[in-house]
């Protein structure tokens, strides 16, 4: 590896480590919140502290599909007066709106985070999502911002980042995407900026590869958006039919997630070629809106609810990710794994007053190193990890400078059976010493359980030396590492 701490490029957005909470199984109540007979909520202490830990920089909310099933005026006021309706989505459970727009607001102060509402369009009105706009925005007096006042909130609360409807080629409406075009424009046009905040207008992007439809979107209606919502999950497997399994896999499966997880180049380069074609300026955010491992549910859970478990194999499908997207900075500003808690790829399990860390949530702890850090060039051959008659790049990377001055390296390897040695040339930069942790497991489909927590867990870092400047890493098969270099 090369690096060359003196050229530095785009800064890392933070908010690529952004989250998202739908109103989906377990996420939103019994993940986030718990809540008892009578609807009263109340925010997890235990959750809410380990999501600031990892310093989540925005959640998105109240979905995904559910998002445009959702009326946000069924979740203010007095809980006993809210309506109960029918999540038919995600289980058919009854969703008490006892968690609405206060209380989501609420948890977003408590984690020191911001917010990202994502509005229906596929069932609702260009008026209901105007004024919800209003109701969270506008200072008062006007006629949401009194009765917002009235249900206890004075101020507003300045939420810039909103959705205008979510899958709109799916689940939220089945449009295709000329017609969705002059919705979506219609839609934000009433999303008025008031002195204390503009409004910063997302529109649903592609499935995937769904390459005509950022085509459209972006010639009919790029103009009046900010951002652009792209969705890819990684699976094995078939959708139709049975995705993988979470925890009980072979080698064969390890290699074929993580080489679905490197379809993100392929995606991202085709996505990004007809954005700059249509914004050579790059003011147009490409967001991933919705990313991550999805995998058959859990044994014994409701299938409606996606929970699944997780193992290194996701953690390190996680950190290639990342630092595949973090290759397109100059475009791609935003991104949320989903999802939170109990939900698809989580950051945190909780069962009853218990709670579990995923793999995944220390890829994002370890990560918080490169947020809002810039950008530093390297060029790196780590070499192939073969499998049969195919092979992947072993190991990837992203090397920053934060603003302390400080160069991180985080370094990932693919490789269940091989460790690497990975020499680094360093240019530019004094470096004395080396220090890291490092995430790693015996077994491929190592996780962490309510009886075993700890699993996966990082550990001490002490395979990296220095030698008249540069490095010399062991990276043990099957690993994340960060670094710091000492000056
Ligand atoms: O994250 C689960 C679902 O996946 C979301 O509701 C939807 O947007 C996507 O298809």
């Amino acid at each position: 590896m090369t690096l060359n701490a003196d050229q530095p490029q785009e800064t890392i957005s933070r908010h690529i480590y952004g989250h998202f909470a739908e109103h989906l199984g377990r996420g939103v109540y019994d993940g986030l919140w718990t809540r008892d007979e009578s609807g009263n909520t109340t925010i997890r202490e235990d959750v809410a502290e380990a999501l600031r830990e990892i310093k989540i920089p925005n959640l998105r909310w109240p979905g995904g599909c559910f998002a445009d099933y959702y009326f946000w005026k069924d979740g203010i006021g007095p809980r006993e007066e809210r309506p109960s309706i029918v999540n038919v989505l995600w289980g058919g459970v009854t969703e008490d709106n006892s968690v609405g727009t206060h209380e989501f607001l609420e948890l977003v102060d408590v984690l020191d985070t911001e917010p990202i509402i994502v509005g229906n369009v596929g069932s609702g009105t260009v008026q209901e999502m105007a004024q919800w706009w209003e109701y969270v925005n506008h200072p008062g007096p006007s006629p949401m911002a009194d009765w917002r006042k009235e249900n206890g909130r004075e101020d507003p609360w300045n939420v810039r980042y909103w959705g205008v409807g979510n899958e709109s080629w799916g689940c939220g409406g089945h449009m295709r995407p000329e017609f969705y075009a002059d919705q979506y424009r219609r839609f934000a046009t009433f999303l008025h900026g008031y002195p204390n905040v503009r409004p910063f207008r997302i529109a649903a992007g592609a499935a995937g590869g769904d390459y005509n439809w950022t085509e459209v979107l972006m010639r009919e209606a790029g103009d009046y958006m900010d951002g652009l919502d792209l969705h890819h999950y990684t699976i094995i497997g078939s959708w139709e039919t049975e995705k993988g399994h979470a925890t009980d896999f072979t080698e064969a499966e390890w290699f074929e997630l993580l080489e679905s997880t490197y379809q993100w180049e392929e995606l991202l380069d085709g996505h990004i070629e007809i954005m700059d074609r249509y914004d050579p300026e790059k003011r147009i955010w490409l967001i991933i809106g919705e990313w991550g491992t999805w995998h058959e549910p859990e044994e014994g859970s409701t299938p409606g609810f996606l929970y699944q478990q997780q193992t290194l194999r996701d953690a390190l499908s996680a950190s290639t990710s990342l630092d595949i997207f973090h290759r397109y900075l100059d475009r791609v500003k935003m991104a949320n794994i989903a999802q939170t808690v109990n939900v698809l790829q989580a950051m945190i399990l909780t069962e009853g007053d218990q709670m579990i860390l995923t793999p995944t949530y220390h890829v994002f702890d370890f990560y918080t190193v490169h947020h809002d850090a810039t950008y530093l060039d390297f060029a790196l051959d780590g070499g192939e990890y073969r499998f049969g008659n195919e092979s992947l790049p072993a190991v990837t990377a992203t090397a920053s400078r934060n603003s302390e001055g400080r160069v991180h390296i985080t370094l990932t390897n693919l490789d269940p059976n091989s460790a690497r040695t990975i020499e680094i040339e360093v240019n530019g930069e004094n470096v004395t010493g080396v220090s890291g942790r490092i995430l790693s497991a015996g077994e491929i489909n190592a996780h962490n359980t309510f009886e075993q927590p700890d699993t996966v867990s990082p550990a001490e870092f002490t395979g990296a030396s220095v030698s008249d400047g540069n490095l010399t890493v062991e990276l043990p098969a099957k690993s994340l590492v960060v670094l710091e270099l000492s000056p």
